[in-house]
């Protein structure tokens, strides 16, 4: 396909998703009191600024910003398998649907919005396609789709490269990253990563003199 095909049918394709995942929710809203509870052993990794997963090693994913939905189909595929990594699949295999929203809903707090100047730099050309679904400025344009503003830049490089080789599947991204090459991966990685407002590290509220 030529790029502005390319671009065409990735827009296209973001309207067609807009509408079958809509319907799809079968949980109520996620409590984040209760997830906050929930979530506690998660903040081992996920709270400590610039963790890096031992083997192979890449940092561990910035959560707070990013979109509740979003979270919960990641923990969901990690529970079923569908999106492999064996830490996050002990993890996730015992939660339920409800425990998941909760969770979800404490860890992205509140979403990050839309910047309101433009984007940082200017979008390489792999990323015409990208926009139609994570904006130029990493704001993904459903709550079901990442945000990527501010993630870890080698954690994006990964995912890139974990969807080309098959590691993690979804047939969306799937399609998308058959296209481009090493250098675009890490080109992309580096120019959402650099992207404002940005997800952040979620914050450890508890300290020695205040857990009781
Ligand atoms: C031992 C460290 C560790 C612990 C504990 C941990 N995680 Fe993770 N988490 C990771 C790593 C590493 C990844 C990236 C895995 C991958 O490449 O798919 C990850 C990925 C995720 C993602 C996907 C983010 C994205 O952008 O796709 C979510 C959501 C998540 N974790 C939530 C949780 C929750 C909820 C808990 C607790 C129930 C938890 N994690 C506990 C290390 C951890
Ligand atoms: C039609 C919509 C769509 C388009 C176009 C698209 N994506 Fe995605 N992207 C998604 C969805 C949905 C997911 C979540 C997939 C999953 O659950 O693993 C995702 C996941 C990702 C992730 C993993 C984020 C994380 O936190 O783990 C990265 C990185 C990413 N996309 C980058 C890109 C790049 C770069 C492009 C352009 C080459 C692109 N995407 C094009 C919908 C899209």
């Amino acid at each position: 396909m030529s790029t502005p095909t390319r671009t065409a049918f990735a827009f296209a394709l973001a309207a067609f998703l807009a509408g079958a995942m809509h319907t799809a929710g079968a949980v109520d809203g996620g409590d984040p009191v209760r997830g906050q509870h929930l979530a506690y052993t998660c903040l081992g990794c996920h709270a400590i600024e610039g963790y890096k997963n031992a083997y192979p090693t890449y940092s561990v994913p910035k959560l707070r910003g990013q979109h509740a939905e979003y979270i919960a189909t990641a923990l969901r595929g990690y529970r079923s398998g569908d999106r492999s990594h064996g830490t996050m699949h002990a993890h996730a295999a015992s939660l339920t649907d409800q425990e998941i929203a909760d969770i979800a809903a404490y860890l992205g707090g509140d979403a990050i919005k839309p910047a309101e100047t433009p984007p940082a730099g200017t979008p390489p050309e792999a990323a015409q396609v990208c926009v139609a679904c994570h904006g130029a400025d990493g704001v993904g344009v459903l709550p079901e789709y990442p945000t990527l503003a501010g993630q870890h830049v080698d954690y994006l490089e990964r995912a890139l490269e974990e969807y080309k080789s098959g590691a993690r599947k979804n047939p969306i991204m799937a399609g998308f990253v058959t296209m481009l090459s090493a250098e675009d991966m890490k080109t992309l990685a580096a120019y959402y990563g650099s992207q404002r407002p940005s997800l952040e590290t979620v914050k450890k509220r508890t300290s020695r003199f205040s857990a009781r």
